[in-house]
């Protein structure tokens, strides 16, 4: 996803929270003008509870995100769903710890009827804490390395730097260079453990001529012009990579039908003990972008369902937040 349209999407949901229209069901246009005594009014007449403005938010939501803690403490007594959902994946939970209001985190965390997954608490707030980082535009999509665009998680970048290090690679093959960015990174490392080691970048477009200046990078990186899908480059990679230690990260298109593709041509190419990290398994609602649609994490669990020779390796997962959530797919003989 670009920058821009992050920033369309946080704009829509925080318009969508604070959007109240004269058409809004009554208890949703109670709360949105903070009428307080006629949201109690409403609740005493037994109002439905789950109504949802258009953008899906409910009134418990909304209440959530102002950081009107009476009027949420009384519907959730009343019985509100605090599960419930807006459009665009949001509970009242993340609602209220987006805006930071602490006293309502701890109304919706300590009723005594919550349900299991409200106790694991570490997840939750993993998971809160991945969907606002994710949302900003100062987080992932501001990084750089050596002041080029790396469209890279912090925390996955140093399991990768694990990984690297522990393989020592002959070859890092990338699908998805964008500005090459990460292709330089990987680069970066790879220098310190395998003078040797080199790495293949491949992109449909061309926006990595900074990265291609940089020393490093015409030293260690092989910049590949065309799709990741093109059998003609995976027979060139095939010829160049054949029998060395080879580590391969997907981050291209991360539709779903493309990234299995990928998972069917590259994996021939990891050498035994190696590891293709299937990068973005996030998006589609684990837990972020909902509306995705099939992504990297179905291509992959399709992709483990049909071969015995992979495994998400979940110990790669130990810094707890990642973007790439069974992505670590290490190869067995
Ligand atoms: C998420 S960006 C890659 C980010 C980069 N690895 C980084 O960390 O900065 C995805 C890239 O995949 C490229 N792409 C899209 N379809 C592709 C395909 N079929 N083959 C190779 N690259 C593709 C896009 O042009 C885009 O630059």
């Amino acid at each position: 996803m670009t920058t821009t349209m992050k920033a369309a999407l946080l704009g829509v949901l925080l318009l969508s929270l604070n959007a109240c229209t004269q058409n809004e069901p009554e208890l949703i246009d109670a709360v949105g003008n903070r009428q307080f005594d006629r949201v109690k009014v409403l609740l005493d007449r037994g109002v439905d509870l789950e109504t949802k403005n258009q953008d899906g938010a409910t009134a418990l939501i909304i209440a959530a995100f102002e950081g009107y803690t009476e009027i949420v403490q009384g519907l959730v007594n009343a019985g509100a769903d605090i599960d419930a959902r807006n459009n665009q994946g949001l509970t009242p939970l993340m609602a209220a710890t987006t805006r930071g209001h602490p006293d309502i985190v701890q109304v919706l965390l300590t009723r005594p009827e919550l349900p299991q997954e409200y106790l694991s608490f570490q997840e939750n707030i993993t998971d809160i804490f991945h969907i606002i980082s994710y949302l900003d535009t100062r987080t992932w999509p501001s990084n750089t390395w050596f002041g080029v665009p790396a469209w890279q998680n912090p925390n996955d970048i140093w399991i990768t730097q694990e990984i690297i290090s522990e393989i020592k690679p002959d070859y890092i093959i990338e699908t998805g260079t964008f500005h090459g960015g990460s292709a330089v990174l990987w680069a970066t490392i790879l220098d310190q453990v395998n003078p040797d080691g080199r790495v293949i970048t491949i992109d449909v477009e061309d926006l990595s001529s900074e990265a291609r200046s940089l020393s490093i990078a015409k030293r260690k990186v092989e910049f590949i012009l065309g799709s990741s899908t093109d059998p003609e480059i995976i027979n060139r990679l095939t010829e160049e990579v054949s029998g060395k230690k080879v580590l391969v990260i997907l981050d291209s298109l991360h539709a779903k039908e493309h990234v299995y593709q990928e998972l069917k041509l590259y994996s021939p190419l990891v050498s035994v003990g190696s590891y293709i990290i299937v990068q973005d398994t996030d998006v589609n609602g684990h837990p972020v972008f909902v509306q995705h649609g099939p992504g990297p994490m179905e291509a992959t669990q399709q992709f483990l369902s049909e071969v015995d020779n992979f495994h998400s390796d979940k110990t790669r997962e130990r810094l707890l937040f990642t973007m790439h959530p069974d992505g670590y797919l290490k190869r067995s003989p």
